[in-house]
């Protein structure tokens, strides 16, 4: 499949993900689960978890993934914020780089990628929740015109502790 989005700065490719991607995603997936609050849970996905998990993405056609020295880097998925029909136009993103590919503009490329598709698919806004702390993804989600819409304290635990979340949208239409 042809690339949506290419960039000269860490030579990353970003295609529609296939099947075949789910493992390196759900080692991508659980190596953060492991060791970051990027993402609020502790429990590791199965292989089977992992496959349903993306079978759910690529039939929206809303999972994307970043191809570096020939191998996964990272992977960009969005999906409904919340549930109920009268959010349908909303749309939540996640992008997660390899670690050790962190900070070589392997997030932007998927993040680029993914606004690009969400809009084409006529969503209206796309959210981020982020750790308060996270301030990598703040930072990139700023570079790509995401507002700060408000943090909401102690609303998650990870680690033994609080953790604050914070809301940025961007308006797409
Ligand atoms: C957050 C994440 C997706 C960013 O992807 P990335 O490929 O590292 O980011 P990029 O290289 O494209 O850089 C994007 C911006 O983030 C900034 N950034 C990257 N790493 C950073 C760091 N360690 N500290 C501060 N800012 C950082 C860059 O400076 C850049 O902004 P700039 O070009 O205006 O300076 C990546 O670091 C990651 O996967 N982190 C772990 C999982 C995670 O936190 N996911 C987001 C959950 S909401």
């Amino acid at each position: 499949m042809d690339p949506i989005y290419e960039t000269s700065r860490a030579a990353v490719t970003v295609r529609p993900a296939h099947p075949d991607d789910a493992g390196a995603i759900r080692a991508i997936r659980n190596h953060v689960i492991e060791h970051s609050t990027a993402l609020w849970t502790q429990t590791q996905q199965s292989p089977a978890e992992g496959t349903a998990w993306l079978a759910a993405h690529l039939e929206r056609g809303s999972a994307f993934v970043a191809e570096a020295d020939g191998e996964v880097a990272g992977f960009a998925v969005y999906g409904p914020w919340r549930q109920l029909d009268g959010f349908r136009h909303t749309v939540e993103d996640s992008v997660y780089v390899r670690d050790g590919r962190h900070g070589l503009g392997v997030g932007s490329a998927l993040l680029a990628a993914l606004i690009t598709a969400a809009r084409d698919a006529g969503h209206h806004v796309v959210i981020a929740g982020i750790e308060a702390e996270n301030t990598s993804s703040i930072r990139l989600h700023e570079r790509f015109g995401f507002r700060h819409a408000g943090t909401v304290p102690e609303v998650g635990t990870k680690f033994g502790r609080w953790l604050d979340l914070t809301i940025m949208q961007l308006p797409l239409t």
